[in-house]
């Protein structure tokens, strides 16, 4: 029998978002397989120690980097940090999101621009700087998306149509990328109960409807996404390129 433990002892992996929520799960499950995680966060300071603090009680080194994935003009300081502190980049996931939730009619073209350029804008330029870091050896980058990429959910027009954009170039990332032996791939949850969805105004009927309509018989967690982003990082995926994987227990295929 083959071993199909999953040994990623050594790498060094990026967490956009990864302090609080699905990138604290991803980061701290990343840790847990034997990565070193660097986690990039916004503005909550604490959150990030304590996420710092599990990857280093798991024997693991944490790197914490403050700063805003829309501002790409700051990805190349970024970069050097992490360059200087780890030398190499094997995993990138780009989880970090944001946005305006808002019905379509009452979106602004700020706030379409702002929403495009933290869900969609930050891959590309992340993308190109993590690839200089990969180096010869590869890697693999996912991007964390959503079921409002494919589907309409209300007030969720600018962020649907940003994941969709994120999708479209995972795809395109993936194909210019694979030759190098860097996979590229995304990852669509379901609702999943994190701080995210208290700027939905219907936060309790989101959460009743999907625990309801889910056929596996409850709501997506951060760790059944952390694990999928796990598998997709690993050798066991090598020959998916450019594929979006659905994390939502069913349901996005029901009626
Ligand atoms: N929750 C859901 O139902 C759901 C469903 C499908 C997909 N997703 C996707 O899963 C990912 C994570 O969502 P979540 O629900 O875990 O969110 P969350 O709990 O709100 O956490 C967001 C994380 O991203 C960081 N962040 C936010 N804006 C940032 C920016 N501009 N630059 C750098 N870091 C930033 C936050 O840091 P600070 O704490 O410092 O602000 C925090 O670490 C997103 O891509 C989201 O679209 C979520």
């Amino acid at each position: 029998m083959p071993a199909t433990t999953l040994d990623f002892t050594g790498r060094k992996a990026l967490v956009t978002g990864g302090s609080r929520g699905i990138g604290r799960a991803i980061t701290i499950r990343l840790a847990e397989a034997g990565c070193d995680v660097a986690i990039n966060y916004l503005r909550n300071r604490e959150p990030a120690a304590e996420t710092a603090a599990a990857v280093e009680a798991l024997g693991r080194r944490a790197l914490l980097f403050k700063g805003n994935v829309a501002k790409v003009d700051n990805h190349g300081a970024l970069f050097e940090q992490l360059a200087g502190e780890s030398g190499r980049l094997d995993i990138l996931i780009s989880n970090a999101a944001s946005g305006v939730i808002r019905p379509a009619m009452d979106l602004t073209h700020r706030h379409w621009t702002w929403t495009m350029d933290i869900n969609a804008g930050a891959l590309l330029s992340l993308a190109q700087h993590a690839v200089g870091l990969m180096g010869e050896a590869g890697g693999s980058i996912v991007a964390v998306s959503s079921i409002g990429a494919v589907r309409a959910i209300p007030n969720y027009a600018a962020v649907g149509a940003s994941k969709a954009a994120l999708e479209s170039l995972v795809r395109h990332l993936a194909v210019e990328l694979a030759p190098r032996g860097v996979r590229v791939n995304a990852l669509s949850a379901g609702v999943v109960d994190t701080e995210a969805l208290k700027h939905f105004p219907n936060r309790e009927q989101l959460l009743e409807e999907s625990a309801r309509r889910t056929p596996a018989g409850r709501l997506t967690e951060p760790k059944d996404v952390a694990d999928a982003v796990l598998f997709l990082t690993s050798p066991l995926a090598s020959m998916m390129v450019g594929q979006t994987l659905t994390v939502d227990g069913g349901y996005s295929i029901t009626a």
